[in-house]
């Protein structure tokens, strides 16, 4: 008896958003995605694509991607309707094509926001996000040289929940998923983690008004607490932290601050 393991080919029929430039219509092009072995993540599959195309001497696809490993935040595709596609917590840089039937038709698209053009193809211009953080999503305060580790007593449920909101890698599925094109869950998930912790005092309102109005001056819409953004969050980032925005933003202008 052969110990060989099985080699199941997947075939799939994709439609791919094609756009030149961020001026040009866009529309979705019909490929065949043939030799798909099931242990390829979803965007080996499109590397293999673009091999094929490179062969033929087509213009290959435009995506992103860095670290294909649910670090960076690169990758930003919208698979079948769904931003990273159908696994939840999964970045689609880690979605696999057993995820999928052969012969079965795959929808890729960019994001779709205002506050996110498309640069071409499936890459789209998330640099609204780097200036949203240029806003208050920073601590500046000179802490001087590194102190010891038990330097600055913080408890455990402390440091558990600012470190789940940090956790944020900026992919902008939130804002996608959104109807309202909202970069409420990014931003909460930001302040959050700065509100929580003893280095985040000092710029404490300030940063949470900055970032709101850098928010609506970039495009980015409001919250309607759907929790989409929740429900693609590939670091599964509670919307929780978006109520915990809204208290510190009234803490910061409401008539009770001081
Ligand atoms: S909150 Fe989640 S979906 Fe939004 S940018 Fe951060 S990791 Fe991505
Ligand atoms: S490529 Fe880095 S998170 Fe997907």
């Amino acid at each position: 008896m052969s110990l060989e393991p099985t080699r199941i080919i997947v075939r799939l029929n994709l439609r791919i958003w094609r756009q030149a430039d961020r001026e040009s219509a866009g529309r979705l092009e019909d490929y065949t995605a043939a030799d798909v072995s099931p242990d390829m993540s979803f965007l080996e599959m499109l590397d293999v694509v673009n091999e094929e195309l490179v062969r033929q001497g087509k213009d290959v696809i435009a995506f992103d991607s860095d670290c294909r490993e649910g670090i960076c935040g690169m990758c930003s595709l919208v698979v079948n309707g769904v931003a990273h596609g159908p696994d939840r917590g999964t970045t689609v840089c880690q979605l696999h094509m057993r995820r999928f039937k052969d012969g079965e038709t795959v929808t890729i698209e960019p994001w779709r926001a205002k506050a996110f053009p498309v640069i071409k193809d499936l890459v789209v211009d998330r640099s609204a996000f780097d200036r949203l953080i240029a806003a208050g999503g920073y601590v500046s305060v000179n802490c001087g040289g590194a102190q010891d580790g038990n330097g600055i007593p913080i408890s455990k449920d402390v440091s558990d929940a600012a470190m789940d909101s940090a956790i944020c890698i900026g992919c902008g599925a939130c804002v996608a998923a959104c109807k309202n094109a909202s970069a409420h869950l990014f931003m909460s998930a930001k302040i959050s983690h700065l509100a929580l912790l003893p280095q985040g005092q000092p710029e404490r309102r300030r940063r949470v008004v900055s970032m709101i109005e850098a928010a609506d001056a970039e495009g980015f819409g409001s919250c309607s607490n759907e929790g989409e953004c929740e429900a693609v969050c590939p670091k599964e980032i509670p919307i929780s932290n978006i109520a915990r925005m809204t208290r510190e933003y009234l803490r910061a202008v409401g008539p009770w601050r001081g």
